[in-house]
């Protein structure tokens, strides 16, 4: 092990229970995406402090962070996602959430305070850095209006060589990563269809165009999209989550509005879901008289993780926590992540980091109202960050 390598491992060991408790305060103070004003301003006036080069932003909250030696380097980032949940905490831990009905029910205060130590502990090395290291804390995650898109459009990743980030994961323990190889997440995408009929008493049907009989059909058949268009080893939903159409028992409906969501895994998929959906809407429209209005919008692309540099995060995790402790997930899951925009642009990886202990009581699942991080957790996710940073900043 080198010596830098070294002494940045013990900086983060001194460190960690400062981080712990930055992350009971952050824990205490959630702010909902687009609001994390006050979280910003901690973070702001900690960094700087460490002499670290900060910037912020007039659009939008969240900031980067940058240790720089050589302006003409490349640059390795981190990052983190800084926002809450609206969602009442109801763990029984002594530092829960002072703010009424929102909560860090996601572990983005884990997050946050990780790549906060790490920075820290960075800034204290004497040994000069091979290049530049940049931290990024993004706001919003949790919503649509991704803060991922915001902050790379604030020019971010200019000159970033590689970007890595971790999630909370309660279905690993404390000790624990996961990895894996290709696709992790899923995309997202949000879907809107309006149906439209022609109101009629509902005693004489053939006078109008029954919305609710056109939707129940456009909802069957899109339920087929994936069963019957779609290649079976290519995972893909197309989930409806609201309806909404009628109002008396004895009127025909004359417009129901539909939403959604589709997820998917594969690029090329995605680019044709849209389509098959708008036309199966459209043959059932026409063959029954309705006509309608259809909304797609792309939300975050899929998590694609760059093998590469999977292997430079798994090495250095091995090293740190032994190979029986980490994981390849093998398979990917269809939940959404807006580390994905990062991807798109600049090869990383993303991993999960096990927050489970069943002492703690931190294995609730994620925006459960219980959910919790095991304050353990925190060394382990530093570690292999600023280890895989530390490795990567050796190789650009
Ligand atoms: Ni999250």
């Amino acid at each position: 092990m080198s010596t830098l390598k070294k002494e940045l491992l013990s900086e983060i060991t001194s460190l960690n229970t400062t981080v712990i408790e930055l992350r009971h305060h952050l824990h205490e103070h959630p702010e909902l995406s687009n609001q994390e004003e006050k979280t910003t301003a901690l973070l702001q006036g900690i960094l700087s402090d460490a002499g670290l080069k900060v910037t912020t932003y007039q659009n939008h909250y969240g900031l980067v962070a940058e240790l720089i030696v050589d302006p003409a380097k490349p640059f390795i980032a981190l990052r983190a996602d800084i926002d809450a949940l609206p969602i009442h905490e109801q763990t029984l831990i002594n530092y829960s959430s002072e703010t009424k009905g929102i909560m860090h029910a996601c572990g983005h205060d884990a997050h946050t305070a990780i790549v906060l130590g790490v920075a820290l502990a960075f800034s204290k090395l004497q040994q000069p850095l091979p290049a530049n290291l940049r931290f990024i804390f993004q706001p919003a995650e949790e919503v649509l209006d991704a803060g991922a898109q915001e902050m790379i459009e604030d020019g971010v990743l200019e000159n970033v060589k590689a970007i890595f980030a971790l999630h909370a994961y309660p279905y690993l323990p404390t000790g624990q990563i996961g990895y894996k190889y290709g696709v992790m997440l899923a995309s997202a995408d949000m879907f809107e269809i309006r149906i439209k009929g022609k109101s009629a008493h509902g005693a004489r049907p053939h006078e109008g165009v029954d919305a609710i009989l056109v939707t129940s059909m456009v909802v069957n058949s899109l339920n087929h999209i994936v069963s019957r268009q779609i290649d079976p080893l290519h995972p893909a939903v197309i989930s409806l989550g609201t309806i909404e159409g009628g109002k008396a028992a004895n009127v025909l409906c004359d417009h129901v509005t539909l939403k959604g969501t589709v997820r998917t895994v594969n690029h090329e998929i995605r680019k044709k879901i849209p389509e098959m959906m708008e036309l199966t809407i459209d043959g059932i429209c026409k063959s029954m008289h309705a006509s309608f209005e259809f909304e797609y919008n792309f939300g975050t692309p899929e998590v694609l993780n760059d093998n590469a540099m999977v292997d430079l995060i798994v090495s250095e995790a091995q090293e740190l926590l032994g190979s029986e402790n980490c994981i390849d997930l093998q398979d990917p899951v269809m939940g959404g992540e807006d580390f994905g925009f990062y991807l798109e642009k600049i090869p990383g990886a993303f991993i999960r980091l096990g927050t489970c202990s069943d002492e703690k009581e931190s294995c609730y699942s994620q925006h459960n109202s219980r959910f919790n991080v095991d304050d353990n957790a925190l060394e382990y996710g530093m570690k292999v960050l600023a280890a895989t940073a530390l490795k990567a900043l050796e190789n650009v």
